[in-house]
């Protein structure tokens, strides 16, 4: 993919320079709110390569339209984007999974040197999978009294939060947060607490969560896609 992007830049390089002139000309606007719109995006017809990379301003806030996901960064230099995306919570969606598919997009999830897949529950196995095969999980052990999630977190001892590294990049996953088929570990009675499993940029979760109680408030979080 990431070779696939590039072969896109150097093969379209050269209506870059016609677009260029229409960017210099002032016509393809190079920013939305706080974040810079760089070819082969775009936000006005003909501002980028293709459907694939059209950005709605909505507000300030841009969205690559084609997959309806709102960008927070894009790097043309490292070849890679930020976006918002959607996180799996028990609480707020009845599914007891959560499967995103990019197959037939440009697209696809950065794995482990940027995102980290991330559990968060009470006694249960976060796992995730792609092509219909498991690739990772992680269990999270139970304990009522600690609520630090990220910023100084207990997700490496594996309370109540777990991570994993993905090895290589995704083009789709499975997210599923389930009790252990074995039920001998208790989680004390607290079945309904909310279960959560995402893909996360891990420098953002190291930095900027803090706490269990700003993560029930969210229905997404910032992930790399590319790398
Ligand atoms: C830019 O927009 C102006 C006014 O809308 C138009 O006259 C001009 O042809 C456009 N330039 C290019 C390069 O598309
Ligand atoms: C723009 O954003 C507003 C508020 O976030 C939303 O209600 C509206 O549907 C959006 N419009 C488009 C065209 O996406
Ligand atoms: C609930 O999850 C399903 C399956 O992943 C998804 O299609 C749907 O949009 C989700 N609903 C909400 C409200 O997030
Ligand atoms: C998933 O399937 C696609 C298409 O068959 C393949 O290119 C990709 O390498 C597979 N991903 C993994 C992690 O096996
Ligand atoms: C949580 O704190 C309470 C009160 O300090 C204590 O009784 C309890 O054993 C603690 N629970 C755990 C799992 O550490
Ligand atoms: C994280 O730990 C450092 C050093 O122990 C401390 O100074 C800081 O206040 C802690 N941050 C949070 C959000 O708990
Ligand atoms: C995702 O995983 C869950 C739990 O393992 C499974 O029930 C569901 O069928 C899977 N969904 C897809 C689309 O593969
Ligand atoms: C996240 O934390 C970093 C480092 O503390 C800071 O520079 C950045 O602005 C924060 N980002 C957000 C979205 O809060």
């Amino acid at each position: 993919m990431i070779l696939h992007f590039l072969f896109r830049i150097i093969l379209l390089s050269w209506s870059m320079m016609a677009l260029a002139q229409a960017q210099s000309s002032g016509n393809c606007s190079s920013q939305c709110g706080l974040v810079d719109i760089q070819y082969p995006f775009g936000i006005e017809p003909g501002c980028s390569v293709d459907n694939w990379f059209a950005v709605d301003c909505n507000s300030s806030k841009p969205f690559l339209r084609s997959i309806n996901l709102e960008l927070l960064e894009i790097s043309i230099l490292t070849n890679t984007m930020r976006v918002n995306h959607p996180i799996y919570n028990s609480c707020q969606n009845e599914s007891t999974s959560q499967f995103v598919n990019l197959d037939t997009t440009p697209f696809e999830f950065s794995s482990g040197s940027s995102n980290r897949f991330t559990g968060v529950s009470c006694s249960k196995l976060a796992s995730i999978s792609t092509n219909n095969s498991f690739i990772s999980g992680c269990f999270s052990m139970c304990n009522e009294n600690a609520t630090n999630l990220g910023v100084n977190s207990s997700c490496q001892s594996g309370i109540n939060c777990c991570q994993t590294t993905i090895s290589s990049p995704l083009k789709n996953f499975n997210v599923s947060v389930e009790a252990p088929q074995s039920s001998i570990i208790s989680n004390g009675g607290r079945q309904q607490d909310c279960n959560y499993a995402f893909l996360v940029d891990q420098n953002w979760f190291g930095n900027n969560l803090t706490n269990l109680q700003d993560l029930q408030r969210m229905t997404h979080v910032p992930l790399y896609f590319w790398e």
